[in-house]
């Protein structure tokens, strides 16, 4: 199976674990869009969907998905979402598409988070891919001076914004051995909204897309 497969696989994988009658978090990416198309099909048995980004609510509205927001939402059943990377114990580097505050957000709130991917995604170590960090515009430079004090190198995302109107910085060469400490770490300095670690939060199911088909951990 080529990689889209994988993922389109898993986005289908997803559909049997949406209660009937349920408002359901969508998360934002390649996968994620593959997962939108699949929920199309099944609309008329959902009550909505809480969106994790512009693109996602764009995506949905397209396909007749009534997108609810977050505040209105009294129980959300589950969350599904793609990752950059995702260990054994299901944590993840997320944000590769800049969405991760929000992704974090609906996750939050959300009693399951089902992660879907294809299997390039899972790793032994996080930290390969570069960690996106959202920080507000002004404290910029003070927030990378901060993360190269903990070791990593941080880039700026040239040219881009994210849906809160922040930057965001992709840090490359940490070698992730404690993700819950480094995600409260980073979130502890000033000027970061948040980071894309999703340890605290980790996934509660993956759904990898693999050549032989989609593997289920728990
Ligand atoms: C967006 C994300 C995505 O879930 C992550 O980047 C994976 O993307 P894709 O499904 O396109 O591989 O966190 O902010």
């Amino acid at each position: 199976m080529t990689q889209d497969e994988q993922k389109r696989a898993a986005a289908q994988a997803a559909i049997q674990h949406i209660p009937a009658g349920s408002i359901v978090g969508v998360g934002t990416g390649s996968t994620a869009n593959y997962f939108i198309d699949e929920l199309a099909r099944i609309r008329h048995k959902i009550e909505g969907a809480v969106a994790s980004s512009e693109a996602t609510a764009q995506r949905l509205g397209g396909h007749g998905i009534e997108v609810v927001d977050l505040n209105s939402v009294d129980i959300l059943p589950v969350y599904i979402d793609g990752s950059d990377e995702i260990t054994e114990h299901l944590h993840m580097i997320k944000g590769g598409g800049g969405a991760l505050t929000r992704e974090k957000i609906v996750a939050a709130v959300a009693k399951r988070f089902i992660c879907i991917a294809d299997q390039s995604k899972l790793v032994k170590i996080l930290g390969k891919f570069p960690l996106p960090v959202e920080v507000i515009p002004m404290a910029r430079s003070y927030v990378a001076r901060e993360i190269i004090r903990l070791g990593g190198q941080p880039m700026l995302r040239q040219g881009f914004t994210t849906d809160n109107g922040n930057m965001i910085l992709d840090v490359y060469g940490m070698q992730i051995l404690n993700p819950v400490e480094l995600e409260t770490t980073l979130n502890q300095i000033t000027g970061v909204v948040t980071n894309g670690l999703f340890a605290r939060r980790g996934a509660d199911l993956l759904l990898l897309g693999t050549d032989n088909g989609v593997r289920t951990m728990v």
